[in-house]
């Protein structure tokens, strides 16, 4: 497989929330292009079965490599957490980054005493990928994996903050945060103590949450966001490659793709990025 500096990189996702993923890439790496992927028709994959999102993952990725990619980036989390090694398998050559190992990295340097909750969909937290990633790098870290699934709705509701997204906010963080004032200095060594002091958000939506978690879980729990970590995470990938692209960055193009409901990937597209995406610049494709 021949890969050009300047082909776009390929970004995919259950849906619109990897947009967090684009948004990161865009500000990282202004110069790159980008194909941004979202399977819409077969939406939600965070509560689906490892072999039905990595059938998924694996179509989405062959159409992504049949347009012409450089390299791949699986801003999906629960793809992420279940079919990162397949893709590598199927595409020898194609660099593929996920937003998994990016962020349990950034999570296992951030957190004070290795006591860090993930969140995620119900799949990503059933296939342990995260927890297995921060003991790579941090090996005594005690990772507490929580399923948040109402957030996804919510944030797709566009109720990234007020009464009711704090109430679940709480439902879901109180019980492992509120202890955190009494245990910060829970013990002094890794693993010791009751209460997260970092918080790692393992799903797309999550960081259109981040002032509500921020003012949920409190100013000494570290947040990391997997998005940011990951455009990161790709630029060293693309420099260590000899990939990074070489044209002026007003020559970058975006493009975006979905299988299903071009207006609702204009209209939710919103809540994850600053800029409108209008109905017609989103093209329907078949994955087959
Ligand atoms: N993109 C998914 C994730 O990051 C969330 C939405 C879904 O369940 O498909 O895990």
């Amino acid at each position: 497989m021949t890969l050009e500096r300047d082909l776009p990189i390929g970004v995919f996702d259950s849906g619109v929330g990897g947009l967090t993923v684009l948004k990161a890439l865009r500000e990282r790496l202004p110069a790159e292009s980008l194909i941004y992927l979202g399977d819409t028709a077969r939406l939600p994959y965070g509560t689906k079965s490892a072999a039905a999102v990595s059938h998924y993952a694996l179509q989405a990725a062959h159409a992504l490599v049949r347009m012409g990619i450089k390299a791949l980036v699986v801003a999906d989390n629960t793809s992420s957490a279940h079919a990162l090694e397949a893709l590598r398998a199927e595409f020898p050559g194609l660099p593929v980054m996920g937003v998994v190992e990016p962020g349990a990295a950034a999570a296992g340097i951030a957190s004070p005493t290795g006591r860090i909750v993930v969140i995620a969909t119900e799949s990503t937290v059933q296939a342990g990928t995260y927890p297995r990633a921060i003991h790579n790098t941090r090996p005594g870290a005690r990772v507490i994996s929580k399923a948040c699934p109402l957030f996804v709705s919510m944030v797709e509701e566009g109720m990234t903050d007020g009464p009711i997204a704090e109430q679940m906010a709480r439902h879901y963080l109180d019980p492992l945060f509120a202890a955190a004032g009494e245990g910060k200095d829970g013990g002094g060594k890794d693993g010791g103590g009751e209460a997260g002091d970092c918080l790692l958000l393992g799903c797309t939506h999550f960081p259109a949450l981040l002032p509500l978690l921020r003012r949920v879980v409190g100013d000494d729990v570290a947040i990391i966001d997997s998005a940011t970590t990951t455009a990161r995470a790709v630029e060293d990938l693309l420099d260590h490659r000899g990939l990074a692209a070489t044209r002026p960055a007003e020559r970058a193009r975006v493009r975006y793709l979905a299988t299903d409901a071009p207006d609702r990937f204009a209209r939710v597209a919103g809540i994850f990025v600053p800029w409108a995406i209008p109905a017609d610049a989103v093209e329907l494709v078949d994955l087959g």
